[in-house]
């Protein structure tokens, strides 16, 4: 059992360092909500099937992550605020490889 450690910038631009269990079958939008890091209702909307990008956060540490799935694709390319490094938080699965990865959630789409 390892926890790895994630640094979130929230929509606030506050940072917060936290612990995410790699064990637990979580992505990093799940993480997002259970540390609160944003407002119940602005993220996770979808319920993590890619159809919302409620969960939309850009990497900006140099993580090599799984390649985007043609839903993660085709979602983002509708939504706002996409820059190059988006990804969508509920499609990547807290895994050992990402330890010391540093995301900052995408403001929210109104
Ligand atoms: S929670 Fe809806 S796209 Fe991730």
């Amino acid at each position: 059992m390892t926890d790895i450690k994630i640094k979130i910038t929230d929509r606030d631009g506050v940072i917060h360092e936290i612990e995410a269990p790699t064990d637990m079958n979580m992505n990093l939008m799940e993480v997002v909500r259970s540390y609160e890091l944003a407002p119940e209702g602005t993220i996770g909307i979808c319920g993590g099937m890619a159809m919302c990008a409620s969960c939309q956060c850009y990497v900006t540490s140099d993580h090599d992550l799984p390649e985007k799935s043609d839903d993660e694709e085709a979602m983002l390319s509708e939504a706002f605020n996409v820059r190059e490094n988006s990804r969508l938080g509920c499609q990547l699965h807290i895994t050992e490889s990402m330890d010391g990865l540093e995301v900052e959630l995408a403001p929210e789409e109104l």
